[in-house]
């Protein structure tokens, strides 16, 4: 279960299961093989996704020193800490402009066009792309930033949170609780459409290392769940996609639950849509016959109203009125950062499903390979393979990469071994006869389809990133506490070796040949937790010397390949803040991990981001204080008074170096 409320898996198991076998026996035949030998270098001509603009090639040789030097913090569960020597400043909060002249924030009287002016709600992902394009400038350039989900209960002063008890009815002569009364209004919901999607700012650093936003940029930028975006690739005006108000199936309205992403050799952004089958409502009004009925079932849709109660202020989100809306969302987004008028587009051919992240890189062909899991317990690790290859001396050729290609769905073997397997119309089961008609139909319903190919079901998928250095695919699953329970009923596998796994674990996989292969090997790297907890495992590192985590989230890599990993959830499973860890992966400190950040009180961390020369880390602070409300608020942060606000987080070292650097 994630920290938010927003965030929440169903009570239901969505994919089939079976019963596995013990942790104990599991985990003594998986780390016997190689659990405490040191990761050898697996340089193999890899041309990397990231702000380079795909100049970065990663052959370099895995440092046998120790490359992280600092002291290892304890865990708060107070307010924001970060290692000695380093500064941790909060940026671009929620409602901060975008514009010059803009009224001084004031959420109260906070309407749709404003907002669509102001950096929006909850960040999650953040990337960096210098300025000018292809260069590796480190102090200047634009951010890309996600905003996952609004939190209404701590953005208007008279929302009050729905509250399932309303439905009890209340004795006669005895009053209403005030929790009885959920009221979202339409002026609301109009807001909160626009806090959702997307932010891109340029951003400057001064001499003296202070990040501002450059007011009225060209490149300053909302992408909110109202944008135009256009949908491409083959489920492009497939029926399932068509509405009322769009017959073409082609023209969608803006993004939902852009929760991670990643960036391309050719300096565009994919955004990733999650959870979006929170924003639909009324799927049990369907017609039992109705053929919607079970894909929507198969991404957990609301059976009755949706939280939010959108639908009863715009229809799109009423599947009796729009049965085929939620089919337009769970895709991922590319948008082009560095032009303010592009359309955004979802292209299709990378799937449909609670897209967490992505992360892109080139195989030696030229093929652009990505990586993406689906955040949902017992759900599934996807890669995509395109058709044509990258080429890196003409931007606009690359624009179409993503529509044309081959996406696949994991297995992982008992023995350590794995294979990726095609969601290819027409191969396998997946044909007319189980209900597929076409490569958009296997697409659309690309969880479905990894069910009748046998896909591994994981410990919730979150993101999934290649080591610069070592050519090594890290894969985080976040915790799955119904792993082996009678809720989820499978038990145990090798790839998700602990029974109700409260603290998750990262896979470390290395790819058959280049990361273009249909095969791989994998170990598991961690198994997160306090390391006290016999359970845990930390890469072979002695497990007295390492700091506790929880939960891992999003990750990124520093120039040496040292793993970086955010968290979210630990204040349920260790009562601590979410925070920041880092890592090495190979070298003699490998598994030695320790805790650098800790967040505000009721917030998750995501997005960790380097600028090239490592000197700046961004991170996002979402949902701070989930739990208080706009008039009684836990905290006012980053702020003095008012409703918390979600915001970035800038670390840097107090004398300039690199963050984390010996
Ligand atoms: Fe939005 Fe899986 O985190
Ligand atoms: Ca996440
Ligand atoms: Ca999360």
């Amino acid at each position: 279960m994630a920290a938010s409320r927003y965030e929440q898996d169903g009570p239901e198991i969505l994919s089939t299961a079976g019963r596995g076998e013990t942790f104990a026996a599991i985990m003594a035949r998986r780390l016997s093989r190689r659990g405490l030998i040191q990761s050898g270098v697996a340089a193999t001509g890899l041309v990397l996704a990231g702000p380079l603009g795909g100049s970065r090639v990663a052959a370099q040789a895995t440092p046998e020193a120790a490359t992280l030097d600092f002291a290892a913090i304890t865990a708060s569960p107070g307010e924001l800490t970060v290692a000695d020597g380093y500064t941790a400043m909060p940026f671009l909060s929620w409602g901060d402009p975008l514009v010059s002249g803009a009224a001084p924030f004031d959420p109260a009287s906070l309407t749709p066009e404003e907002q669509a002016q102001r950096i929006g709600y909850n960040h999650d992902y953040v990337g960096f792309l210098p300025l000018p394009l292809g260069s590796t400038n480190s102090d200047h350039g634009l951010l890309v930033i996600n905003h996952e989900y609004t939190n209404p209960e701590l953005m208007f002063p008279a929302y009050m949170v729905p509250n399932p008890a309303a439905a009890t009815p209340v004795a006669e002569g005895e009053e209403a609780p005030d929790a009885l009364l959920p009221e979202p209004t339409a002026d609301n919901v109009a807001v909160e459409l626009e806090a959702h999607g997307i932010a891109v700012v340029e951003v400057m650093r001064d001499d003296a290392g202070a990040w501002s936003l450059v007011l009225d940029s060209p490149y300053n930028r909302r992408v909110t769940a109202t944008t135009t975006t256009t949908v491409t690739g083959p489920a492009a005006g497939h029926d399932l996609l068509k509405t009322s108000a769009d017959p073409t199936g082609m023209d969608v309205a803006g993004t939902l639950n852009n929760c991670a992403g990643g960036l391309t050799p050719w300096g565009t952004f994919v955004s990733c849509e999650e959870n979006f089958h929170q924003y639909f409502g009324n799927v049990a009004l369907l017609n039992e016959d109705d053929p919607v009925l079970a894909l929507h079932s198969r991404v957990g849709m609301p059976e009755a109203a949706s939280e939010r109660q959108w639908e009863r202020f715009v229809d799109r989100f009423d599947v009796t009125k729009e049965p085929n809306e939620a089919f337009r969302f769970g895709w991922a987004v590319e948008i082009d950062p560095y032009d303010a008028a592009s359309t955004p587009k979802k292209p299709t051919a990378l799937g449909r499903f609670k897209h967490e992240a992505v992360n892109l890189v080139v195989a030696p062909d030229g093929r652009v390979v990505l990586y993406s899991g689906d955040d949902e317990r017992f759900e599934y690790v996807f890669k995509f393979v395109s058709t044509g290859a990258f080429n890196p001396d003409d931007r606009a050729a690359n624009m179409d990469l993503l529509d044309e290609g081959t996406l696949f769905v994991a297995t992982f073997a008992e023995d350590g071994t794995g294979a990726w397997l095609p969601l290819t119309f027409g191969e396998g089961a997946l044909t007319e006869e189980n209900g597929f008609t076409s490569q958009a139909d296997v697409l659309i319903n690309a969880r479905g389809a990894g069910d009748l190919l046998g896909a591994t079901k994981m410990d919730r998928p979150e993101d999934i990133e290649l080591n610069p250095v070592n050519g090594k695919v890290y894969m985080v699953m976040t915790n799955n506490i119904e792993r082996g329970t009678p809720e989820g009923d499978e038990g145990p596998t090798a790839s998700n070796p602990r029974p109700e796994n409260q603290h998750g674990h990262i896979i470390e996989v290395t790819e058959d040949g280049d990361v273009a292969a249909t095969s791989f090997t994998w170990d598991i790297f961690l198994l997160c937790g306090d390391p006290a907890d016999e359970s845990t495992y930390f890469a072979g590192y002695p497990r007295e010397k390492v700091s506790p985590i929880s939960s891992p989230d999003n990750i990124t890599f520093d120039m040496d390949g040292n793993l970086w990993i955010s968290t979210d959830g630990q204040p349920r499973t260790l009562e601590v803040n979410d925070g920041l860890y880092a890592v090495p992966v190979s070298g003699p400190e490998r598994g030695y991990l320790r805790q650098f950040f800790s967040s505000v009180v009721g917030s998750e961390v995501s997005g960790p981001m380097f600028t090239p020369d490592n000197t700046t880390l961004f991170l996002s602070v979402q949902h701070p204080r989930e739990g208080g409300t706009f008039n009684e608020p836990i905290t006012s942060w980053p702020g003095a008074d008012g409703p918390p606000r979600p915001a970035l987080v800038v670390i840097q070292a107090a004398d300039g170096g690199r963050i984390g650097g010996a």
